[in-house]
């Protein structure tokens, strides 16, 4: 895990602090299990490894009470076997929203402007000249950018994209992004009193609208029973032919093998993708596909984030030990990432604080 505050932070707080250092990227359960022995306050894993039921009794029998995910999304878990167990669940909010939306909108310039073909194309040496058609794509300015889960990451992706390129809003989501509404209505008035054409604002009725209607679509909501091959082949066939699909939540969340499907028949389709369906796998034909950038799940990777989300997976584990109650707003970490600071006495985000009465921090 990135940083060392993570590190003196329970050190100094009389934590024995065991670390892996496994060369494998993804551990097994019975890894996991000989990691956890017989005896183990809490543990802190990665998004890259299930936590169900055996790993949770065998946590609670080495005396464990607390398990961090070093992510905000936490699908690898079962909080249910947790919740049987007793013991708490963290996440790391907050401190991934603008690495993660700045990830999705370097992916949507990226797959706009072809900027990986063109980077092969020169470092190919095929190079000869300016052309008035070499890798002519979309322009941005003016568009109309599609989010489809307008929570944090969503929200934030959408501010950049219409702050920086003025874009339309349209947005699908069970709840309303009144902020972000609040917000393209103001910067649409400041664009017309400056003379400009004033952005606009839209929340769909039903995702097939955003789908229909957006130049750029990018997907940010959680993965569960509901968003499991939410795009699936009648999805993408009601999408515009030069439409542009940015995925950086999770692989799932796309039909992966119609999506290869897809882009193949539409080569003026694009995706920028930073999750799969298999990771680490992509579906076959998919690392052919010259209209498809990809990354290896990156888009909380800025050291900040990266440090900051260890910073906060500790003090879930420490707070849990030390008997601290629920940070009050996960959205408003901040006070736990002052490096010069001493971090409230609290969790910064236990997920299933109600479920096993845990109490929460007065703010
Ligand atoms: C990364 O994918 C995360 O959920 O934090």
């Amino acid at each position: 895990m990135p940083g060392t505050r993570w590190i003196r932070l329970l050190t100094e707080n009389d934590c024995r602090l065991e670390i892996c250092t496994d060369p494998k990227t993804i551990l097994s359960v019975d890894d996991i299990l000989a990691l956890i022995g017989d005896r183990c306050d809490g543990v802190i894993g990665q998004l890259t490894e299930d936590w169900g039921e055996v790993l949770f009794s065998a946590l609670r029998r080495a005396g464990g009470t607390a398990f961090s995910n070093m992510a905000v999304g936490y699908n690898n878990v079962d909080v249910e076997a947790a919740n049987r167990n007793g013991i708490a669940v963290g996440n790391t909010p907050g401190v991934l929203t603008e690495t993660t939306a700045e990830l999705a909108a370097s992916l949507t310039l990226a797959a706009a402007r072809r900027i990986v073909e063109a980077d092969q194309f020169m470092r190919a040496g095929l190079y000869d000249g300016w052309l008035p058609h070499l890798f002519v794509g979309n322009l941005l300015k003016g568009q109309t950018v599609g989010v489809i889960g307008a929570g944090r990451i969503g929200s934030a992706y959408a501010r950049m994209m219409i702050e920086g390129f003025k874009m339309n809003l349209i947005y699908y989501d069970l709840y309303q992004a009144t902020r972000l509404e609040k917000f393209v209505t103001a910067y649409g008035h400041f664009l017309k009193a400056n003379g400009e054409q004033p952005v606009t604002w839209k929340r769909a009725a039903t995702m097939e609208d955003v789908l229909r209607e957006a130049d750029v679509i990018s997907l940010h909501p959680v993965l569960d029973k509901t968003t499991y091959h939410l795009i699936n082949p009648e999805r993408l066939a009601i999408m515009k032919k030069e439409a542009i699909l940015v995925n950086a939540s999770r692989g799932p969340v796309i039909d992966e093998v119609a999506l290869v499907e897809h882009l193949k028949a539409n080569p003026m389709f694009r995706v920028g993708l930073d999750v799969f369906e298999d990771e680490p796998y992509m579906k076959p034909g998919l690392d052919d596909m010259k209209n498809a950038v990809v990354v290896p799940h990156i888009a909380s990777a800025s050291k900040w984030t990266r440090e900051g989300m260890a910073t906060l997976s500790a003090l879930n584990i420490l707070g849990k030990i030390k008997g601290y109650p629920v940070w009050g707003n996960p959205n408003q970490v901040e006070p736990f990432l002052d490096e010069n600071a001493t971090p409230p006495p609290a969790c910064p985000s236990i997920v299933n604080a109600k479920q096993i009465g845990l109490p929460s921090a007065k703010l």
